[in-house]
């Protein structure tokens, strides 16, 4: 069985292309920005308004630098994409799926205790700071997000 989509990104003309890719799917687009409190809340309520059976989290940006190098506005879009996005628009989605008692809210994309390496970069664990705490944001409270639904 497949899937209608609801496709988002910041660049129409790509995800355009992606429509035209699967022309056997039904594919809505959204054009929005992950970053922005306004695309969040645009793409949020969605989530909140259709019948989502999966919400794949795959919005993503990767800052390879040091920590310590890592700047304030870089810092503050990872966060915003991988930590603020998923959650909201996760808690937008779960009462519709609750309601229906079905669904998946899924972190795809994310892997765990991946390494994560730059080339020229020799020290590769400080490329994991900031990234390692935006998934241990999300990731650590997905257990028990999980748990109480699933009992439900
Ligand atoms: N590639 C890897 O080796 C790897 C490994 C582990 C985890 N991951 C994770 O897997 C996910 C996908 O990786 P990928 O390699 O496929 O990345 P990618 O090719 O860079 O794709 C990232 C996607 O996120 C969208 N995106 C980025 N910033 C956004 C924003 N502010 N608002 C809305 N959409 C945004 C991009 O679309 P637009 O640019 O059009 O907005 C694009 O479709 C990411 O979360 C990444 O961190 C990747």
């Amino acid at each position: 069985m497949g899937y209608h989509l609801i496709a988002v990104g910041r660049r129409q003309d790509r995800l355009d292309a992606l429509r035209a890719e699967l022309p056997a799917v039904s594919v809505r687009t959204v054009a929005a920005d992950l970053d922005t409190d306004e695309g969040i809340e645009a793409v949020a309520r969605i989530c909140a308004a259709e019948p989502l059976d999966m919400l794949v989290n795959n919005a993503g940006v990767s800052h390879y630098m040091a920590f310590a190098d890592l700047p304030a506005d870089k810092l503050a879009e990872l966060l915003h994409v991988k930590v603020v996005a998923p959650t909201t628009l996760a808690r937008a989605a779960v009462p519709g799926m609750v309601g229906r008692g079905r669904g998946t809210a899924s972190l795809a994309g994310l892997t765990l205790g991946e390494v994560v390496c730059a080339p020229g970069v020799e020290r590769g664990e400080l490329l994991d700071t900031a990234r390692g705490a935006s998934v241990a944001a999300f990731g650590g409270q997905s257990p028990s997000l999980a748990a109480r639904y699933r009992a439900g």
